[in-house]
């Protein structure tokens, strides 16, 4: 055996990690899509294989040592996939103990946290044992922040499956849950072992969660890559079928994206913002809609939209960005308008997201397809540019209302 080599193969034909190197969950033989996100001591593979998750449990036994898993997800998952993967940890040799939660939103709450802490502890969890998030966004927040609390921190894997959860929240290590007064308010960076994505999941997600997660999918072209957001409004008739080949490619170079943002920047202090485009709008939106009737993804593909327009409007890009944006948003048979809010209202809920600081709200602009920068942007500045749109709300609040032209030069003169 070359004593370089970090896997070592047992009598039963699992690869079991030995050395220090962290260990690549790539099985032999078979072709996979392997991303790395490389955080340190904290890296981890994203890998992405249609078919993956009848092998899951031997893909395992490099990231625990412990035969207890602790299988979280929702029950919409679970009556599609639960059977499957319990199978699949059974066979390669664990002891699976499935935590089924409500599906929704109003899962990620405190409680649920509780829930799953009282089952690890009633089933003897220890340090070593590892929690499996099965599902959704939802799913893969609640099971992060257990995994980080529960002992001080046991090792999770997010096996994600949708499309929101396969391109942006099983990536990143942001887990939390919401609280009365805000969404995401509590939580932790925790990062996952590894997250172990199955395209073929998507095949029974509802086409509204398939379409919202799009918009997180556009997001990246946006803030990153050119040649990228070509690929998409060429092959969004494709994707939109689910294509095995271009859905790949899309999940697989949004992983990419992210994990080079999330490189870069662990903890959001500046460069990770980007990934907040459209989010501005969009967190406000979902917020004035009562986290009701509009799901994440759609309230994203409206401020993809509508910040591009704010930028254009600031000076920060040309029209022809605008346009190429709200006719990729529009062919993924997401919405690009703004519903009924007015001003004030829409002003004073992006007052309360995470992005405010010091009472500004910062804001990421694209300058072009492919590259962003970000920037606070003032209340009368924004309200001038609503105003000018619906001609309706509040007027700004020094009753001045700066005009496109001296906008542009001030956001020029900024740049
Ligand atoms: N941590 C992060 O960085 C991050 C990033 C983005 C979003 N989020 C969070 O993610 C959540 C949204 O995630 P989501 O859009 O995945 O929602 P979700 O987890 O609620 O899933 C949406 C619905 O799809 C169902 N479902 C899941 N997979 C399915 C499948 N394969 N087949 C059929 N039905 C399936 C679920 O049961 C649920 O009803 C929000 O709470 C958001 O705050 C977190
Ligand atoms: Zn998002």
């Amino acid at each position: 055996m070359n004593p370089g080599f970090p896997i070592q193969e047992e009598s039963d034909g699992r690869l079991v990690y030995w050395g220090q190197e962290r260990p690549s969950l790539g099985m032999a033989g078979v072709a996979e899509q392997i991303v790395p996100v490389t955080l340190g001591e904290r890296s981890y593979d994203i890998v992405l294989h249609p078919g993956l998750l009848a092998t899951v449990g031997d893909r395992l036994s490099a990231l625990t040592t412990s035969p207890k898993i602790g299988v979280v997800t929702d029950r919409h998952v679970a009556s599609r996939y639960l059977q499957g993967t319990l199978r699949s940890l059974s066979k390669a040799g664990y002891d699976p103990t499935p935590i089924i939660l409500p599906p929704g939103e109003r899962t990620k709450t405190l409680g649920t946290i509780a829930k799953i802490l009282d089952a690890l502890a009633k089933h003897k969890f220890e340090r070593q044992s590892l929690l499996l998030a099965l599902g959704g966004g939802v799913i893969g927040d609640v099971t992060g922040f257990a995994a980080a609390i529960y002992q001080r921190g046991i090792p999770f894997v997010q096996v994600p499956t949708t499309l929101v959860a396969q391109v942006d929240s099983s990536v990143g290590g942001k887990t939390g849950v919401d609280h009365r007064l805000g969404k995401n308010l509590i939580g932790a960076f925790y990062q996952p072992r590894a997250v172990l994505i199955d395209p073929l999941t998507l095949r029974t997600l509802p086409r509204r969660e398939w379409i919202a997660g799009l918009a997180e999918v556009i997001k990246y072209g946006i803030i990153a890559d050119e040649e990228f957001f070509a690929f998409l409004e060429q092959e969004m008739p494709a994707l939109l079928k689910l294509d095995e080949e271009p859905v790949i490619h899309a999940i697989k170079r949004s992983c990419e994206i992210k994990a080079q943002v999330v490189a870069a920047d662990e903890r959001e202090s500046d460069r990770r913002r980007i990934l907040n485009y459209g989010h501005t709008i969009g967190h406000a939106l979902e917020s004035l809609a009562g986290y009701r009737g509009l799901i994440h993804g759609e309230a994203v593909g409206i401020g993809l939209v509508q910040e591009a327009e704010l930028a254009c409007y600031m000076g920060l890009c040309g029209r022809e960005v605008v346009d190429r944006i709200r006719s990729l948003v529009q062919r993924a048979g997401l919405s690009e308008q703004v519903s009924q809010a007015s001003f004030t209202s829409l002003w004073g809920a992006m007052q309360h997201d995470k992005k405010v600081v010091g009472g500004r709200v910062i804001g990421v602009w694209p300058v072009r397809i492919g590259e962003v920068v970000i920037r606070p942007i003032e209340q009368q500045v924004c309200a001038a540019w609503f105003q000018r749109k619906h001609g309706r709300g509040s007027r700004p609040s020094s009753g001045r209302q700066p005009g496109k032209h001296s906008a542009s030069r001030k956001a020029r003169a900024r740049r």
